[in-house]
């Protein structure tokens, strides 16, 4: 059994956790090693192509060094499958007291996706204080962020949805941000054309994005 994880722990193993769309179970343990291999081990498998759970679990069963999470967590049964694959923590892209309830049971570190103040308060009253803003850029950006510094002062946020490698800088040098979210290190051409060394560039580059701490 797995050493269970704390979302602090997910946010602060790298700078960037890579949201990662697999549309083929033979890609998952390539890219997994070609992402562990430029330092990015924490990976976010998101639950949105059928076969994203047999990507999960082949990551899990096959790739130790890494740590794979499922994103797109919308309900408690996502969360049970995500748990049951391997996951070892969740990311969902908005907040409900069932998800919340669901992994904080399977003991699955949670990440819930907020982008108003009331959701944040929701997420908070259910003892989560790790949050992953999105759309991050869409929602408000960095303004968001500064503004939320006053009253959410106590939470940390993972930004994500529109980060990129020009603007990630911006967002880690936030006291607010613990790491950013974002799908630049796995491009879907390159992930179609095996070009795993690409992706280990990609991750080297991101692993070394200076976070104040
Ligand atoms: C997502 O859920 O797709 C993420 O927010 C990734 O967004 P990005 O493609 O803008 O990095």
């Amino acid at each position: 059994m797995a050493v269970t994880l704390t979302a602090l722990q997910v946010m602060q193993d790298a700078p960037v956790i890579p949201v990662i769309v697999l549309h083929d179970v033979a890609h998952a343990v390539p890219l997994a090693r070609a992402l562990v291999a430029g330092g990015i081990r924490m990976l976010e498998v998101t639950l949105r192509t059928p076969v994203a759970l047999a990507c999960i679990e082949a990551i899990a069963h096959d790739v130790p060094e890494a740590v794979v999470g499922a994103g797109t967590v919308r309900s408690a049964a996502d969360a049970q499958a995500a748990a049951l694959a391997g996951a070892r923590f969740a990311v969902s892209p908005g907040y409900t007291p069932a998800v919340g309830r669901a992994c904080h049971d399977l003991g699955l570190a949670l990440l819930p996706g907020v982008a108003t103040g009331s959701e944040i308060m929701l997420a908070q009253e259910d003892g989560y204080t790790e949050l992953k803003f999105f759309p991050a850029v869409q929602a408000g950006g960095l303004g968001m962020l500064k503004a939320w510094q006053g009253p959410f002062g106590d939470v940390k946020f993972c930004p994500t949805g529109g980060v990129q490698p020009a603007n990630a800088p911006e967002f880690l040098a936030l006291a607010n941000v613990a790491c950013v979210g974002g799908s630049w290190l796995t491009p879907a051409d390159a992930v179609a054309q095996g070009d795993w060394a690409r992706l280990t560039q990609l991750a080297r580059e991101a692993a070394s994005l200076e976070k104040p701490r």
